[in-house]
């Protein structure tokens, strides 16, 4: 069976945690080697890669691209709007078309039915870079940031803060598999989705709901953030002041445990999401988190490919 990289709840967790080990192990590995430099098994050796983006990125393009690279690979990108996909062309038959050129597809779309249908048609792996439902690449690089920093993911506390979207989401399909617990604070209104939730919950995982900033990361050992205003999210005004009292401050970071980490998928807005003070300071992880992007990749994309 093809093996696409949808959402997290989709892959057995034995795999999951091998992703994780591989992406340590290989970053360890080429630890003194420049960037540019291919991994001593060249492992996607004759691999191609296409990356079809329909929104921005910096990290998933440039960590997708690299972690082909490194695999010794080579990868394509290509604009959605570029493509005749932004002409009508369906998203069936640019799989069926794209799948005959390349080994395997990194999609970042607007809507995630998208990527669900380009992988029932594509006849070679699909990764979900991003939709408007799920993270799942930047919840892998999360979690070995996390364990790297020296966290035990099992019965860790896990705090997301601000709105229950896309990245959140994630994190909570990845719960019940690595065993942490995830207090969400939201606004009213900005909630995750609820099926995600029972999902997770019906899976053993542990997932609580608040509307308030201070009882979600209370006794916390990560705090989470992201930006309030998501890439295709139209009330931008609106989502500012509704959301602008879960900002994570100082004194929010003092209710979680001693010495908590700070998290942030970035892009950052200072000053919104979270105070400068935070993501610059001794606690924030987010530019380890970024670098693991590249490093959870390999694993994902050697995971895809079976390599
Ligand atoms: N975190 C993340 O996915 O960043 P980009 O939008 O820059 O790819
Ligand atoms: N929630 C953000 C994440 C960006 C990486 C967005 O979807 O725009």
């Amino acid at each position: 069976m093809t093996r696409h990289f949808i959402d997290l709840w989709q892959t057995p967790s034995s795999d999951l945690r091998s992703i994780l080990d591989e992406a340590k192990q290989r970053k360890a590995l080429r630890r003194l080697l420049p960037k540019g430099a291919v991994d001593a098994d060249s492992a996607l050796s004759g691999r191609s890669l296409a990356m079809i983006f329909e929104k921005n990125s910096t990290r998933t393009r440039l960590s997708f691209d690299m972690a082909m690279r490194q695999l010794g690979g080579g990868s394509i990108v290509l604009n959605a709007g570029d493509m005749q996909l932004g002409r009508g062309e369906t998203v069936e038959d640019t799989a069926r078309v794209v799948s005959r050129y390349v080994d395997a597809v990194m999609i970042r779309a607007r809507r995630h039915a998208d990527v669900e249908a380009f992988a029932a048609a594509s006849a070679v792996p699909v990764i979900n870079g991003l939709t408007d439902r799920s993270h799942p690449c930047q919840i892998l690089a999360d979690l070995q940031t996390l364990e790297e920093a020296g966290l035990t993911l099992k019965g860790a506390r896990i705090a997301w803060v601000g709105d229950g979207n896309n990245v959140a989401a994630s994190f909570i399909h990845a719960a019940p598999r690595f065993g942490y617990s995830l207090a969400l604070g939201c606004p009213s209104g900005y909630g995750p989705d609820g099926q995600d939730v029972e999902r997770a919950r019906s899976e053993g995982g542990r997932i609580d709901l608040f509307n308030d900033p201070l009882t979600a990361v209370r006794g916390a050992d990560v705090v989470v953030a992201d930006t309030f205003v998501s890439m295709g999210d139209s009330d931008a005004d609106r989502r500012l002041a509704d959301l602008a009292a879960f900002r994570v401050t100082d004194d929010l970071m003092a209710r979680a445990a001693n010495g908590a980490y700070f998290l942030h998928c970035l892009p950052a807005h200072r000053g919104e999401e979270v105070d400068a003070s935070v993501i610059d300071g001794p606690q924030s992880l987010v530019f380890d988190e970024a670098e693991n992007r590249l490093h959870a990749q390999k694993a994902i994309l050697i995971w895809c490919l079976e390599a």
